[in-house]
C-alpha cells in the first residue's frame, strides 16, 4: 500500500531508490556517491517526509542507473540504516541495507595539519572504522580521530 510520503514522488521505473536517510541528510548522500545531477539521469529528492520507521527520513531515486554495493556502502558514514533498492520495470527486484565498509579511502581528508596526508605528498588519506555507533575513525598515518561532526563538516 502506498503511504501519502510515497505519493509525494512517483515511483520510477528503472534505477535505484536509496530510502530510510536520515531527514536533511539527501544532499550529503548524492554528495558521497558523486552525483551531481549533471551525469543526466533524473534524480528525485524527497526530503523530511514521514516515515514508519525513523520518524522523518529522505529518500533519492535515480533513475536509468544501478548502484552497486561497493560504490554506495560509504553513504552508511551519514546514513547507516539506508536501503539500496534495485527497480527493474517497476518491481524491486533487490533491497539491501548499507554496510560500513571497514576502511574509508575517499571523500574525508584528515583534519591533523601535521599529518603526512597533508603536506604535500602524493598520500592518499585513510582511515579505519574504528567505531560505527557512534561513528570513530582513525587516521591510517597519524592516528588523528574523526567523529561524525567531524565527517558532516566535509560532506
Ligand atoms: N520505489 C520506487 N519505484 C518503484 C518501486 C519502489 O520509487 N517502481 C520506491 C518506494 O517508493 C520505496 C522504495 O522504493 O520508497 C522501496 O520500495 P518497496 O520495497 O516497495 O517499499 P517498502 O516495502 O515500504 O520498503 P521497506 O520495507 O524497505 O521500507
Ligand atoms: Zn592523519
Amino acid at each position: 500500500m502506498l503511504s501519502d510520503s510515497e505519493l509525494k514522488v512517483r515511483k520510477i521505473k528503472d534505477g535505484t531508490v536509496i530510502d530510510h536517510i536520515p531527514a536533511g541528510n539527501a544532499l550529503a548522500v548524492l554528495k558521497i556517491l558523486n552525483i551531481t545531477g549533471r551525469e543526466g539521469h533524473t534524480v528525485s529528492i524527497v526530503m523530511n517526509v514521514s516515515s514508519k520507521r525513523l520518524g522523518l527520513k529522505d529518500i533519492v531515486k535515480i533513475e536509468g542507473r544501478e548502484l552497486k554495493p561497493d560504490e554506495v556502502n560509504k553513504i552508511a558514514l551519514i546514513a547507516p540504516n539506508a536501503t539500496i533498492n534495485i527497480v527493474r520495470n517497476y518491481q524491486v527486484v533487490e533491497k539491501k541495507s548499507v554496510t560500513l565498509p571497514s576502511e574509508i579511502y575517499d571523500i574525508l581528508s584528515c583534519p591533523n595539519p601535521m599529518c603526512v596526508t597533508n603536506a604535500n605528498e602524493p598520500v592518499t588519506p585513510r582511515f579505519y572504522v574504528d567505531s560505527e555507533s557512534p561513528l570513530r575513525l582513525r587516521c591510517h598515518y597519524c592516528g588523528w580521530f574523526l567523529e561524525r561532526e567531524d565527517v558532516l563538516k566535509q560532506i
